[in-house]
């Protein structure tokens, strides 16, 4: 298994570019199943997640070809409605083909995903919203065996905000018959882009970017060629690698918009932010104050970039504390980020940061995507040598981390084994 051999190198400067949006590339490319043909999606990295999800799309019927950053998903002859455990188990965001497999198939047999280290996560609102649009839905031995010959428009109120279920609804209901209601809708950027997608391909949505969504179905869709979004959460990753430097960054290629919660928590801590266009220019504070933060469905401040924000908060002058409302139990960084030194007391579901004035390297091990994320920012201001052992997590939603960062002065190699 790999590692990333981190030395302390917390001068960075320069600029650093933003890939296309893992999280917002999922979603659209299962959506491409509605269409049957070729559709192109641009500015794809090359990431696990959506290897696995091609691997998946493969496995339906679909032919998926990528080449520098263009990638092509023919739907034209899906005809297997399965998503088998082996990639489920290694990709939650598997469940993103039930919704257009319903659709387009009137089939779909999905495993039931499991926990993961960031929580239970149950698919209870994707299902609840599969048979309020008609489905029939059976669990058994492991999977979800859902079916309706048409699915038929209908009202949906999520009791939660979810980003998955709410865009798993919107892809059975674009092709439903009569109207669909959707209530409590999540707002996250990535919802949006897969609405923008479904629009381009003939689909009758109105209500973007609010909570309340109404969907008309169509007869049929059609593939269509699209840009994907920049990350928001690489951004803020490397926003937050910024806040922790000495020296200005420049983060490029991103979306400002999507990232108000982050920037404003920035400027609490003390930065200097300066927006040009898609570029964000952090000076960093030469003390860093300290905030709180509670992480919120979007535009809240986002669970993802909650442990690359507990790091800099490791190291801010007072104390502060993190409140993942999203995910309560996404705090398995702390333990990691106390073997460097960190100060960080979990009072029940809450992180209470002391800041410290330095942080000291040692081996960690990475547990998550984000988590692995925050601890390669820890290495970077760890005096010292920090080893992150577990990188695959890393590799699974960021593109050449290492190169990116050491583009901009980090020091960070990788160990192959
Ligand atoms: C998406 O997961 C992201 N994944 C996650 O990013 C992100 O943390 C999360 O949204 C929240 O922003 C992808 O986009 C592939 P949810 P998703 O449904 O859709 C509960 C990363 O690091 N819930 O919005 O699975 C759930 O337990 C990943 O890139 C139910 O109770 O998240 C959570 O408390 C990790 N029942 C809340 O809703 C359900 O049926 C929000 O989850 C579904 C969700």
């Amino acid at each position: 298994m790999d590692k990333f051999i981190v030395e302390h190198s917390r001068e960075l400067s320069g600029k650093i570019y933003v890939s296309g949006a893992k999280n917002a590339i999922l979603p659209v490319m299962a959506a491409c199943l509605l269409a049957p043909g070729k559709s192109v999606l641009k500015n794809v990295p090359n990431l696990i997640d959506l290897k696995t999800m091609a691997h998946l799309l493969r496995v339906i019927g679909a032919r998926v070809d990528y080449e520098n950053g263009s990638m092509s998903i023919d739907s034209k002859d899906v005809c297997y409605p399965e998503a088998p455990y082996e990639l489920v188990s290694k990709m939650r965001a598997s469940i993103y083909v039930l919704g257009p497999l319903l659709a387009r198939l009137g089939k779909a047999r999905v495993s039931f995903p499991g926990g993961c280290a960031i929580g239970t996560r149950p698919v209870d609102l994707h299902l609840k919203a599969m048979e309020a649009l008609g489905a029939e839905i059976e669990i058994e031995h492991g999977y979800i065996n859902a079916k309706a010959d048409q699915l038929t428009g209908g009202d949906i109120y999520f009791e939660k905000s979810s980003v998955g279920a709410t865009i798993n609804a919107l892809m059975a209901a674009v092709l439903a018959k009569g109207k669909t209601r959707m209530f409590n809708a999540a707002m996250e950027p990535e919802v949006d882009s897969t609405i923008d997608l479904l629009l381009k391909m003939g689909a009758k949505i109105e209500g973007k970017g609010s909570t309340t969504l109404e969907i008309e179905g169509v007869e049929e869709l059609f593939p269509v060629q699209m840009e994907m979004i920049p990350d928001r959460i690489e951004a803020g990753t490397f926003l937050v690698a910024a806040a922790l430097s000495t020296k200005p960054v420049t983060v490029c290629n991103c979306n400002p918009e999507h990232l108000t919660a982050l920037l404003e928590k920035l400027r609490e801590t003390g930065c200097g932010l300066q927006i040009n266009g898609g570029d964000i220019t952090v000076n960093p504070p030469e003390t860093i104050k300290a905030t709180n933060i509670l992480t919120l469905p979007h535009p809240g401040f986002p669970t993802d970039l909650q442990a690359q924000f507990t790091v800099l908060m490791c190291l801010a002058d007072g104390i502060s504390f993190v409140e993942d409302t999203v995910f309560p139990d996404r705090f398995m960084h702390v333990a990691e980020l106390n073997r460097l030194q960190a100060d960080i007391q979990m009072q029940r579901n809450v992180a209470r940061i002391n800041g410290v004035k330095k942080l000291s390297g040692a081996e960690v091990m990475a547990t998550d995507l984000r988590a692995s994320a925050a601890l390669v920012l820890a290495g970077l201001v760890a005096e010292g040598t920090t080893t992150v052992s577990r990188i695959y997590h890393i590799d699974r939603g960021y593109d050449r981390i290492e190169e990116k960062l050491n583009s901009i002065g980090a020091k960070i190699r990788r160990e192959q084994g």
